[in-house]
């Protein structure tokens, strides 16, 4: 459909998955503009309807083609960028299997959904949709990096990292390692104050996340069977609601390192279609963060509050007994913040939104501060890093 219903005849040229809200694609609204300027002859894609497109001649048709093809390249900046981009969401949709395996609604580990349902009762379909989100975004990265001519991003040969040996775990090689993180949790705090990194503000953490597993490592150490009690009882009940708070807080970490990424990405896009795709993905990143914001202040706040790992003490403290607004945990919503200069009002935004605090490399370190991709090869990160310095060294070109 288009967004205009008086002429449904341009529907049918328009239709697929890149027409806008103009009912015509960005490649027919160029091919248009090259033909009035060539043939001086106006709309000549937008009074044809399917007949009057068959009865184009096939020559015709061909010469079009061929002239799409040649004005839909895109600057080696925006292919930069969608390949680091394509292997952020490769990254994203290896982590996001492991929790949907163990903990999605159809998941195997029961024992795992349930502390994890102590977050909120809906945390396995959250992560199933989280995980099918990601998937998509790797998969339609690399078909748009296909269908310009580009490589798309291939990051197979680093399968290598070992599956959890939990009930529900499927044993395959992986990218990313989520059995023993140091979770950065300052964008909790981050996101509740008035301050930016990007005008040098540094933020404490939240709860302090040393070594611990974000999902279960085997059944000897926390039995598929095990109930989950608020708050837990038992050494095994409180070392798997630990890996299930850790969990929490990691979903909102990766999400809102994608918040930043893509909106420091669309900074450099030179194409309004390249454009289109990363704040449109961005977005659903920020959703993203934004729901788990909310389920992670779940886990430090009553009746669940104070569970500690027995075997690593990592601890997730009452944040509302501490007082003020930088731990209150129902304050999920972004905090007006500084932005660009301090004489400007605050304004309630993604941060940071800078190549150094957020850009591709900034989100490469952060993953290896995550230990995430612990035990990966170092032609792995030979492989991510030069794909990230190419996306930062990316700049926008507008003719
Ligand atoms: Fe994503
Ligand atoms: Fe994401």
């Amino acid at each position: 459909m288009t967004s205009n219903g008086s002429n449904s005849r341009e529907s049918h040229v328009s239709a697929g998955p890149s027409a806008d809200v103009s009912g015509s694609t960005p490649v027919e609204q160029d091919l248009e503009a090259k033909w009035r300027s060539v043939v001086g002859r106006r709309s000549f894609l937008k009074g044809v309807g399917l007949a009057g497109a068959a009865a184009i001649p096939g020559s015709a048709l061909f010469a079009s083609e061929a002239m799409a093809q040649r004005s839909s390249a895109i600057t080696k900046g925006d292919v930069a960028i969608l390949r680091f981009l394509a292997a952020a969401e490769l990254i994203e949709s290896d982590l996001w299997q492991q929790y949907n395996e163990l903990g999605g609604v159809n998941g195997g580990n029961p024992a795992y959904m349930a502390a994890l349902s102590n977050l909120d009762s809906d945390m396995p379909q959250y992560i199933a949709d989280n995980t099918d989100d990601e998937l998509s975004h790797a998969a339609f990265l690399n078909a748009y990096l296909r269908s310009k001519g580009a490589e798309p991003v291939n990051l197979d040969e680093f399968r290598t990292l070992p599956s959890s040996k939990a009930t529900g775990a499927r044993q395959k090689g992986r990218l990313t390692n989520l059995q023993s993180l140091n979770v950065d949790t300052s964008w909790y705090v981050r996101y509740r104050s008035t301050k930016n990194p990007d005008l040098g503000a540094h933020f404490p953490q939240a709860v302090n996340i040393h070594r611990e597993p974000a999902i279960p490592l085997n059944d000897s150490d926390t039995p598929p069977g095990l109930p989950a009690p608020v708050p837990p009882v038992g050494a095994q009940e409180t070392r798997m609601q630990a890996i299930a708070n850790t969990a929490g807080f990691h979903f909102a970490f990766i999400e809102q390192g994608g918040s930043s990424l893509y909106s420091v990405m669309a900074l450099k896009a030179s194409s309004l279609e390249v454009l289109r795709i990363i704040v449109s993905i961005g977005g659903v990143e920020t959703n993203h963060f934004s729901l788990w914001h909310d389920k992670a202040g779940n886990a430090v706040a009553q009746p669940l509050a104070g569970v500690t790992d027995p075997q690593t003490g990592v601890t997730f403290p009452d944040l509302n007994a501490k007082g003020g607004e930088l731990n209150q945990t129902n304050l999920i919503l972004p905090e007006p913040c500084e932005f660009l200069h301090k004489n400007l009002p605050d304004c309630s935004i993604v941060r940071p939104t800078l190549d150094r605090n957020g850009g591709a490399v900034a989100a490469i370190d952060g993953f290896t501060a995550d230990r995430l991709f612990d035990g990966q090869s170092p032609k792995f990160f030979r492989t991510v890093r030069q794909l990230a310095r190419e996306a930062d060294a990316a700049q926008r070109q507008v003719h």
